[in-house]
């Protein structure tokens, strides 16, 4: 039985607990003294991203695949579980639908059994390639249902659906945030994403590589705000469910992203500009209003903090996973 009713200590599972979020929230939620149950097929993410983690009796690690039926014991329940870069998530299309569609049904299910809450790590994607900037909630999103993108956005989408048809239907308590740009400590090195990207670049002293000018703008949230935002979220009244952006609202132009990340690692890179891909969009920024009302949510840690705690992190060898994640950071 839980401990939930007897004290606030609850039993929580989160599936993809040893991946880049998962990890920050499985630390999160340990130092408010809960127990967790960390559930990872390691296809992303990797033990060595929890390992700090394990000495901690109330921590559990278990490596499972939510596309099959789990049945545990929790009170609340973070669905992360789900490869989130491209090269990922593109790596096998149907293994990730399946992740998305079949994963949801079964933490729905269990949640149903359990009566635990349940929290989906949705995305950003769910918009697709807006014509609306930038994205509100209320906002319906332009989605492509059959280009190589789709297995993850609609994937996404409809574990949204799935999460409100339970709602609806069996009266369950759910919870939706739809994840913007995250960064930080633990991301995988070689996925593709700008930041990773340029720090790696400039750490190698390689050439800091922008597709386009580079007046394009971004934004990107840290890693423990994120983890911040996602605990607030599960602890919202039933009534709320989402879905609520988080993210971080402050763009920044992508050169001065890569000025800053060259002057902070003091690297002789220089700047290289190639041809911008197609449909790379100018502007990406949440609108996290409902976020900042319901939850009273806002980002706090400056980009230059979150950088150069990212920067230290592949400094000490991310590359090689063990070594990265040895310390917390
Ligand atoms: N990082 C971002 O900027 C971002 C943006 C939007 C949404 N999200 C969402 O947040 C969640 C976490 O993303 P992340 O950046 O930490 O990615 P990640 O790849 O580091 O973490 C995902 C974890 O899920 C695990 N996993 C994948 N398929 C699984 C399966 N079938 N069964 C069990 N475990 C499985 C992976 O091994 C990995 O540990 C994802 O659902 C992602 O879609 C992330």
């Amino acid at each position: 039985m839980s401990n939930s009713k007897y004290s606030k200590i609850k039993r929580i599972l989160v599936t993809g607990g040893a991946g880049f979020i998962g990890s920050h929230l499985c630390e999160k939620l340990l130092d408010q003294g809960h127990e967790i149950l960390c559930v990872d097929n390691c296809f992303t993410g990797n033990k060595s991203n929890v390992y700090h983690l394990m000495d901690n009796p109330k921590f559990e690690f278990y490596r499972h695949d939510i596309t099959f039926p789990l049945y545990v014991e929790v009170d609340e329940i973070y669905n992360l579980a789900c490869p989130a870069s491209p090269i990922h998530y593109q790596f096998d299309p149907v293994q990730t639908l399946k992740t998305s569609v079949h994963g949801a049904i079964n933490m729905l299910g269990l949640a149903k059994r359990v009566k635990a809450r349940i929290l989906q790590a949705s995305t950003s994607e769910i918009y697709g390639d807006p014509e609306v900037h930038p994205q509100p909630e209320s906002y319906w999103g332009n989605v492509n249902p059959i280009g190589s993108r789709s297995c993850y956005d609609e994937g996404k989408r409809c574990a949204e659906t799935l999460f409100f048809d339970y709602h609806r239907q069996y009266g369950m308590p759910i919870k939706i945030a739809r994840i913007f740009n995250t960064y930080g400590p633990r991301m995988q090195p070689d996925d593709g994403r700008v930041v990773s990207n340029f720090i790696l670049q400039a750490l190698r002293g390689e050439p800091i590589t922008i597709y386009g000018d580079g007046m394009q703008t971004r934004s990107f949230c840290y890693v423990d705000d994120l983890a911040d935002g996602l605990i607030k979220m599960m602890q919202t009244a039933f009534s709320v469910t989402g879905p609520v952006n988080l993210g971080n609202p402050v763009e920044h132009r992508i050169l001065d992203l890569a000025k800053n990340i060259g002057e902070l690692t003091d690297s002789p890179s220089k700047i290289v500009f190639r041809p911008l891909p197609q449909d790379d969009p100018r502007r990406r920024r949440p609108d996290i209003r409902l976020a900042e009302t319901l939850l009273q949510w806002r980002p706090q840690i400056p980009i230059d903090i979150g950088l150069r705690r990212t920067i230290n992190y592949f400094r000490c060898g991310a590359e090689d996973n063990s070594l990265g994640s040895k310390d917390k950071f």
